[in-house]
């Protein structure tokens, strides 16, 4: 079996440990399931990530959606980082980690009115718009407000990102952006608007992208609409890249950030406009993993089944997109290997954390990690089948913070009513 290893994540004895914390003492006091994160390999990916732009005009806005966390925001908030909010939602959670609203960009395919109204309210740094009805719903808003609100619209350059189908985000089929051509005639039409001032030029053209070329292709593109604008009297403040940046969860060969911005910064320069950047799994995915309690095994003719705690309820994306995650033992090496379904409680065939995995034949009341699990983790979290959201954890050197306790029971009932007269 593979046992996943990085700079914040290690073996010693035989014991994982997340930096320098042995990470079963942390889920003996929180109990599982338990999302524990580590600081140092946020910090760290954050500043080779700046490091490699360091020498062009640049700003990242880390992706919220990837980890909402407010100790998460507030880190990336005092690494110099800004934020991207794709929801009134997320956007509270970042004014709350004491993110100043230059530094947020509100995005979101399908921003309601009471969001535009919020997002200029709090007078975000911009919004971005993906359809022409949002621009002109945000033109009507600011008009009300007596103010000029900051667009950018997200461009939809349709190139391929050899990715997920459900995370590939810049093709024609998706629903994301405007094409260019429309892109184009909207900047022209709404340039004069008394309410709208364009400050930006967007893309982003999926999630977990491995391969350079699809960059490199979406961004001569929107390069090209970028100079034709200039031409016709339309200068931009802000090329923005987007998110989307590839990590390691089995065995990919993403590129890494160095390598990103020697491809693209050749481009990015030609601007001479700010460069803005939207990752969040390229961050948050390997600083996270997911510990669990084996509550049963059990075998049949066919398989083998460790049943655990944690379910599709916390981690959905194995049963949503079929993703890998590593599964590994808190303690090591102490049995033979088998074959097995790594499954959760909840009542659905697809709540699985992995299917026929070589791991130790771990025995009842074992802990695992579930690694990779620090993007897309806890944001997609639910209450399905009763259950109750669990506490997460961030490590800090030897230190570690339980930032948010597991749900209660009241959490689930909240402000749901009884109502007599129903029967
Ligand atoms: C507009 C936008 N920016 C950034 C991101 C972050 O993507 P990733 O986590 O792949 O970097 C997303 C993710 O879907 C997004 O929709």
């Amino acid at each position: 079996m593979r046992y996943f290893e990085n700079e914040s994540y290690s073996y010693r004895n035989d014991v994982l440990f997340v930096e320098d914390v042995a990470v079963g003492d942390i889920s003996e006091k929180t109990g599982t399931p338990v999302f524990i994160y580590s600081k140092k390999h946020i910090s760290d990916r954050f500043r080779q990530f700046a490091d490699a732009f360091r020498d062009i005009d640049h700003h990242v806005f880390y992706a919220s959606k990837a980890n909402f966390n407010i100790n998460v925001i507030n880190i990336f908030r005092s690494l110099g980082s800004g934020i991207d909010v794709n929801s009134e939602g997320e956007m509270i959670r970042a004014l709350k980690a004491g993110v100043a609203p230059q530094n947020i960009i509100l995005s979101g395919v399908g921003k309601t009115a009471d969001e535009i109204r919020a997002g200029l309210d709090s007078d975000v740094l911009m919004l971005k718009a993906e359809s022409e009805e949002e621009i002109e719903l945000i033109a009507k808003i600011a008009e009300s407000k007596n103010k000029k609100a900051r667009v950018a619209i997200r461009v939809n350059p349709e190139v391929d990102a050899k990715t997920h189908p459900y995370i590939s985000t810049g093709l024609a089929q998706n629903k994301f952006g405007i094409n260019e051509k429309d892109a184009e005639s909207l900047y022209l039409k709404y340039n004069n608007s008394r309410c709208i001032k364009f400050t930006g030029i967007d893309m982003h053209i999926g999630s977990q992208i491995t391969s350079l070329p699809p960059f490199i292709e979406a961004v001569e593109k929107l390069s090209a609409l970028y100079f034709r604008l200039k031409s016709q009297g339309i200068t931009l403040e802000h090329f923005d890249v987007g998110g989307g940046m590839g990590v390691v969860y089995k065995e990919e060969n993403p590129f890494s950030i160095h390598e990103f911005a020697e491809a693209l910064k050749p481009h990015l320069r030609k601007l001479g406009c700010k460069i803005l950047f939207e990752p969040g799994r390229f961050f948050m995915a390997n600083s996270g993993i997911l510990v669990s309690d084996i509550l049963y095994t059990k075998k049949n003719d066919k398989k083998n089944f460790l049943i655990t705690d944690a379910a599709m309820t916390e981690l959905m994306r194995p049963s949503l997109y079929g993703s890998y995650h590593n599964v590994q033992p808190l303690i090591r090496n102490k049995y033979p290997e088998i074959k097995a379904d790594i499954v959760g409680p909840v009542c659905e065939s697809g709540d699985f954390i992995a299917k026929d995995r070589e791991i130790e034949d771990l025995k009842q009341n074992d802990k695992i990690a579930i690694i990779s699990a620090g993007a897309y983790g806890m944001v997609m979290a639910s209450n399905y089948n009763g259950r109750r959201r669990p506490p997460e954890v961030i490590v800090d050197g030897d230190k570690y913070f339980i930032t948010r306790s597991r749900e209660t029971f009241d959490h689930l009932l909240y402000d749901e009513k009884l109502i007599k007269e129903l029967i």
